[in-house]
């Protein structure tokens, strides 16, 4: 299993670190399969699992019982478990509890969003043993705040507070970085600049490395196909072509077939 180390590592030699949404059993497995290298069990399972409008309704229990679910199905694989929408805004032993949830459900790193007001924590978790993930550019639990889904640092100003952002997280312990829908340049300068990897998802080449959401590359989400967006597969035509395939082989009586009958054993 990949470690907080092979994060500064993969950065220093070069590798891309790719990184996955997944937020179930059966998934799991899959990406276990694979040649990802790390999970995030994302709180955009808000929207993609429980088919919420924003990140928002995401809560720790939720999060903790999906990351459960994950870790059955990669035990092997380095999973990353989001903090909730104000899971960690409220108190520094609420906090610390939300994080100890998800690591004891099996996460080895839990990601927050934002810098101000969370550099504190960050700290504390990294110094009690558990590693962060920082978050900055188009945050999705400040939705309501931003104004929308829009890409963030296009102004001198934004961009300059996004740097100072990335910095103080690292600074905070941080041992990797999202950013999410920020101008590729910018997100190449700040990933220059910084000493720990950092993970685009709308943020260009230029970072250390990438992540999609499950549902968005596999071609399941048929509603929302943004810009940073790359289908691997046309999942939903895929499913709904079997399912179609299964209804014409009930109603013509051709499932099931002998071979999937139990029969008596024929008496001699
Ligand atoms: O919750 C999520 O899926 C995320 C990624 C988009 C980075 O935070």
């Amino acid at each position: 299993m990949k470690s907080v180390c092979d994060f500064s590592k993969m950065k220093r030699k070069g590798q891309k670190i790719s990184m996955v949404t997944c937020y179930d059993y059966t998934s799991a497995c899959i990406v276990s399969q694979s040649d990802v290298d790390c999970i995030l069990v994302g709180d955009s399972l808000a929207m993609t699992m429980h088919g919420h409008d924003s990140t928002v309704m995401a809560v720790p229990d939720m999060m903790a019982l999906h990351t459960a679910a994950v870790k059955r199905g990669a035990p092997e694989t380095f999973i990353v478990g989001d903090m909730p929408f104000l899971s960690y805004r409220k108190s520094l032993s609420e906090s610390i509890a939300v994080a100890g949830a998800l690591m004891q459900a099996g996460a080895q790193a839990v990601k927050l969003e934002g810098a101000a007001g969370n550099t504190e924590l960050v700290t504390h978790l990294v110094q009690s043993g558990i590693p962060v993930m920082g978050h900055i550019g188009l945050t999705p639990q400040f939705v309501h705040q931003i104004g929308g889904y829009k890409v963030q640092g296009k102004s001198k100003e934004c961009a300059a507070r996004l740097k100072e952002e990335a910095r103080a997280l690292e600074e905070a312990g941080c041992f990797a970085l999202v950013m999410e829908c920020v101008p590729a340049s910018l997100a190449e300068e700040i990933t220059k600049a910084a000493g720990i990897a950092t993970i685009g998802i709308g943020a260009g080449r230029g970072t250390d490395g990438q992540v999609l959401v499950w549902q968005d590359m596999l071609g399941l989400n048929t509603e929302f196909q943004p810009k940073f967006v790359r289908r691997y597969t046309n999942g939903a035509e895929i499913f709904t072509k079997a399912l179609n395939d299964y209804v014409d082989d009930v109603q013509k009586g051709a499932f099931p077939a002998d071979e999937n009958c139990f029969w008596h054993r024929s008496v001699a």
